[in-house]
């Protein structure tokens, strides 16, 4: 990518930043939308910000946005500071009993199931954890194994749409499918997804979607969605429970007036979005109605590539097809297998203070030394040729 688009991002020039998938990287656009958000809302506080006043128009305005790009009506739609609120709000609503399985997988994101195993705990339900492999060859391993760990006590499902320590796409149509034909709710973490992957919750029918504005789509922090299906609307609870509970004015629906107003708060970051569409969906003209495809295919691209130069200069295999890629990819380093947690840490140390990466570099299920690599458009193949150079050259 030239200097000039890299310009569009603050991100230091003296660091390779190859981890966008973390907390994502708002360009400057966006920014400046955001101060100006903030900046109209304090010339005139009560019109702005009263949900009686103006509020509504304008987070409906992004709440439409956002149902057509995912492909669901935007009533379904409610907003989430983050994918983690979006979690705990769906399973701290949970009507569980005791006995009730919840299942999580060992790829989830660890706060998310955190908040699965603090709801499941107070009830008496349990949490069982299926175990997806990595290196990984067929995403019908990933069926397979959470098939296996159904049984006639399983209320809920949590999947990941993309897996954050091992960046995979998991089969989320045929996850659901599953769950549906054995009567369970399954909610999709897709933190992730917008702006990595096209969405279309119309085919997939999960039960519950949640996912970030800040990561893949460019957002300022933070902010994101949760989708709920219509049927269980009534049922789930805001983090935060407000005014919106009983009053009305609040929201067209019980539901929306629920999240719409999680206590006095700061919409900068919701209402920033569409500047954060705009400009991506302009990095590859011509693009219509937020069709940010071209962007996807070429980070993935990218991503694939990059990984291809790092799994060349360490001779591994690759642990997952590039069908099962999106924008992030994990790669196992031989040489870090055994390693402990310290050593790990140190590795990631060194790489950030001496040879000048942001990415993370961390051990999976306690002996598997990994990193993962991000690819957004600031990315460059260099980023990646470089990284394989110093993964080859030192001796760890
Ligand atoms: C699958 C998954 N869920 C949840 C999260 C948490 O995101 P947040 O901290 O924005 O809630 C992440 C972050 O990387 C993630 O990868």
């Amino acid at each position: 990518m030239s200097q000039s688009l890299k310009d569009h991002w603050l991100l230091r020039p003296d660091v390779d930043y190859l981890n966008h998938g973390s907390f994502g990287a708002t360009p400057r656009c966006v920014l400046a939308a955001q101060q100006e958000w903030i900046t109209r809302l304090e010339t005139e506080p009560i019109e702005f910000l009263a949900p009686e006043r103006t509020l509504l128009p304008k987070l409906d305005q992004v709440r439409n946005r956002i149902a057509k790009m995912v492909h669901a009506a935007a009533p379904d739609i409610a907003f989430v500071r983050n994918a983690t609120d979006g979690v705990n709000a769906v399973v701290r609503s949970l009507p569980l009993q005791a006995g009730d399985e919840l299942l999580v997988t060992n790829h989830g994101y660890k706060a998310c199931t955190n908040a699965v195993r603090y709801a499941a705990e107070r009830c008496g339900a349990t949490v069982v954890t299926a175990n997806l492999s990595f290196p990984i060859t067929d995403s019908s391993e990933v069926i397979d194994s959470i098939a296996a760990c159904l049984t006639p006590r399983t209320r809920w499902i949590l999947i990941d749409h993309v897996t954050s320590p091992t960046g995979i796409i998991l089969p989320v149509d045929e996850i659901v499918q599953l769950a549906h034909s054995r009567d369970i709710r399954i909610m999709i973490d897709g933190a992730h997804a917008p702006g990595m992957l096209p969405l279309n919750l119309r085919q997939t029918q999960p039960d519950y979607y949640t996912a970030n504005h800040h990561k893949w789509l460019c957002g300022p922090k933070a902010s994101g969605f949760l989708y709920v299906r219509d049927a269980w609307q009534d049922e789930v609870q805001p983090t935060v429970i407000s005014h919106g509970a009983n009053s009305d004015g609040y929201g067209e629906s019980r539901f929306q007036s629920n999240f719409n107003w999680p206590g006095t708060f700061d919409p900068a970051p919701i209402l920033a979005l569409t500047t954060a569409l705009d400009f991506l969906a302009g990095l590859h003209p011509p693009t219509r109605d937020d069709d940010l495809t071209t962007l996807m295919r070429s980070n993935h691209e990218l991503v694939v590539a990059g990984r291809r130069v790092i799994l060349d200069r360490l001779q591994i295999d690759e642990p997952a097809p590039e069908s099962m890629l999106g924008s992030i990819a994990t790669i196992p380093i031989p040489a870090w297998k055994q390693r402990t947690g310290e050593e790990i840490n140190a590795i990631g140390q060194l790489l950030r203070s001496e040879h000048r990466f942001e990415l993370p570099i961390f051990q999976l299920n306690e002996h598997l030394g990994c990193l993962r690599i991000s690819a957004q458009a600031y990315n460059s193949l260099e980023q990646y040729e470089r990284l394989a150079s110093v993964l080859g050259d030192v001796r760890w």
